[in-house]
């Protein structure tokens, strides 16, 4: 029954969603892409050079960054809103000034909490700025940049495009795009959307049960975004093929071992975001035999 009434859903919105379609980027390759999550962070202290280095060197499609913003402004490669998990500081990254946060390091927890894999080069890490990355990496990569708590954070949209603009990183028409924007936050997404129509759009869900979107929500992502990320507990098949027949990608999140790589691959995504990029690159090859 439910099957049926999902696919009732399906092309009563495949009818009605071209009338606000707007003009969107799309992802248009048929590649499943390999997401290297916070930078390939199964290596290296997540969010840092180091570990958007290896995922370069692994042949991730991308390397993910999460970004927060400091007191004065600059957007930082950070997943939490606070320094306490990630550096040997405390409080909120908002609380920081860019010269007090590069007072912190940023890598002698990862050798504290992975002692098999520490390395000496990350003993004296500190947070990069996102413009630090762009420097270091250039054209050489594709970027996936997830807006955190965009909410509590002056213009960090502005402030995002205006650095995409700077390093000449908004491109239009390419299969696999160079730029990626991805937010829990519809709100964001829609400013990005607004701002630059040439970015494609990832909105994050995270679903506690099973996924389900209706189809006003269809109907709304359909104005601004290319796909929709999801936790990957929370999705079958149907699902899958529900958001791709009205015409979504679907990112899974986050897959670190080759069982749930192969069964992000069964299921049809369109692509991963995992800590080992390398396992998930070999897994995806093998799957191409
Ligand atoms: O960005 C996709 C996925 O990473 C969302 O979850 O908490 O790992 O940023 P989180
Ligand atoms: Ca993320």
């Amino acid at each position: 029954m439910r099957k049926l009434i999902r696919l009732l859903a399906v092309l009563l919105l495949v009818v009605g969603c071209d009338n606000n379609q707007k003009n969107l980027e799309p992802i248009s390759t048929e590649e499943f892409l390999i997401i290297a999550h916070r930078g390939a962070s199964a290596y290296a202290p997540e969010n840092t050079i180091p570990a958007y280095e290896i995922a370069q060197q692994a042949d991730a499609d991308y390397i993910e960054i999460d970004l927060q913003m400091t007191k004065d402004g600059v957007l930082v490669a950070m997943h939490d809103e606070k320094v306490d998990r990630t550096t040997d500081g405390v409080g909120f990254v908002i609380e920081y000034t860019l010269e007090e946060l590069k007072q912190l390091n940023a890598g002698k927890w990862y050798n504290s909490a992975n002692p098999g894999l520490a390395n000496k080069e990350f003993e004296d890490l500190k947070v990069p700025t996102l413009q630090e990355i762009f420097s270091h990496f250039g054209d050489d990569v594709n970027y996936y940049i997830e807006m955190k708590s965009p909410k509590i954070y002056n213009k960090m949209e502005e402030k995002l495009i205006s650095l995409l603009m700077q390093y000449n990183l908004i491109k239009a028409n390419e299969k696999i795009p160079k730029v990626i924007i991805e937010s829990f936050n519809e709100d964001s997404l829609t400013r990005i959307h607004d701002l630059e129509p040439k970015l494609p759009l990832i909105q994050l869900f995270y679903f506690k049960e099973e996924a389900t979107l209706s189809v006003q929500d269809y109907n709304r992502l359909s104005t601004f975004a290319s796909g929709i990320g999801v936790n990957i507990s929370a999705v079958d098949k149907d699902f899958v093929q529900e958001v791709q027949l009205n015409g979504f990608q679907i990112h899974l999140y986050s897959i670190n071992n080759e069982l749930e790589m192969k069964k992000a691959l069964n299921l049809k995504a369109n692509g991963a975001f995992t800590n080992n990029p390398d396992m998930g690159i070999s897994v995806r090859r093998q799957f191409e035999k």
